[in-house]
């Protein structure tokens, strides 16, 4: 079974990212054929504003965080071309309709974000990322479930005319991951400015930890656990008898919010230096990085390249 997943390279990366998709992706690995790139050509469609320094760094952080070169395939977008012209192939087999529905289209039309053609056309050239390498699963936030359908529809489309061609994905939703609190109470995200880096300097990470809300009580006062903020951050890194005592540290008084607060960076700081030392070594061995990225790319090709020989024939491009 072949698991495929497209990162957008988007900037820092934050804690929510992290406990809500990469440590699943991370241990999806030991399990399947896991298939990983950074979607540069997508990030295109929301700016690309320092798109060659953000695909790096993306690249630093996920092998940081455990994405695992001799596990995965692990490359970049644009360094497989073929999926773009797919993309062009499966453009013939996708109804205007098909992509006029599309909610991430909609939606960012509907605040006022300029449409472009590439963001129409987004779901097409996921749909090529997902075909070209016949995955089977796909694992995906909410937000992205309708563009694996739309590739489902087009893959369909596609092997009514040629036959038993493309494979047919299914998306993966991970349902008992929680959404991550920010330092405010909502959903931990980057558009919220709410956010808690994994790779902040120790010091910055105190000071947004400090500015987490919390509710207003007397230092000597029990403390409600489950409502916490800084609680509900905390449990993320803490398991059994640890997390157990932080609950009774709540329930005894004594100790303000504040105590809590300088724990929690603490045991984050703890959690992640494994993480941010290998992430220093990367860092400081970009050329390494290019070196797996390439070799990833590689890998991705010789999957990529018999499907699309195939649909050049079929397709009569091949002449
Ligand atoms: P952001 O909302 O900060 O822009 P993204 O949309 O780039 O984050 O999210 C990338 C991945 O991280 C997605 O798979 C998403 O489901 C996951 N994720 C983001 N924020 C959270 C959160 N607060 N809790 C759980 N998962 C999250
Ligand atoms: N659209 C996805 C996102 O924003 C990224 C992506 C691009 C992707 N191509 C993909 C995800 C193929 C899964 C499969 O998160």
């Amino acid at each position: 079974m072949r698991v495929l997943t497209g990162i957008q390279p988007s900037g820092d990366l934050h804690i929510g990212n992290y406990f809500g998709s990469i440590k699943q992706m991370v241990e999806a690995q030991e399990k399947s054929e896991t298939f990983a790139f950074i979607a540069n050509y997508h990030a295109m469609t929301s700016g690309g504003k320092d798109l060659s320094k953000l695909t790096m760094q993306c690249a630093t952080d996920f092998l940081a965080l455990g994405i695992d070169p001799k596990k995965s395939v692990f490359w970049v977008q644009s360094d497989v071309k073929e999926v773009l012209e797919l993309y062009w192939v499966l453009s013939s087999f996708t109804p205007m309709g098909l992509l006029e529905r599309a909610h991430s289209y909609k939606d960012k039309t509907a605040k006022g974000i300029g449409a472009n053609h590439s963001l129409f056309s987004y779901p097409v050239l996921m749909a090529a990322d997902i075909l070209i390498f016949n995955s089977n699963v796909v694992p995906v936030g909410k937000d992205q479930i309708q563009h694996v359908e739309i590739a489902r529809d087009i893959a369909i489309k596609f092997n009514n005319q040629y036959g038993d061609i493309l494979t047919i994905p299914e998306f993966r939703v991970q349902e008992e991951v929680q959404t991550v609190p920010g330092i405010d109470g909502q959903k931990m995200s980057k558009s919220y400015k709410n956010v808690v880096n994994i790779f902040g300097d120790e010091k910055s990470q105190l000071k947004t930890i400090k500015k987490i809300v919390t509710e207003n009580v007397a230092v000597e006062e029990p403390k409600e656990y489950e409502s916490c903020n800084v609680y509900n951050m905390a449990k993320l890194f803490l398991q059994g008898d640890s997390l157990i005592e932080l609950q009774e540290r709540y329930k005894r008084g004594g100790e303000g919010h504040g105590h809590f607060k300088i724990y929690l960076a603490d045991i984050m700081w703890e959690y992640f230096r494994e993480f941010r030392e290998k992430r220093e070594y990367y860092e400081a061995h970009q050329d390494e990085v290019r070196e797996i990225l390439s070799i990833g790319a590689a890998k991705a090709k010789e999957v990529a390249l018999p499907t699309i020989e195939k649909i050049r024939t079929l397709t009569g491009i091949r002449y």
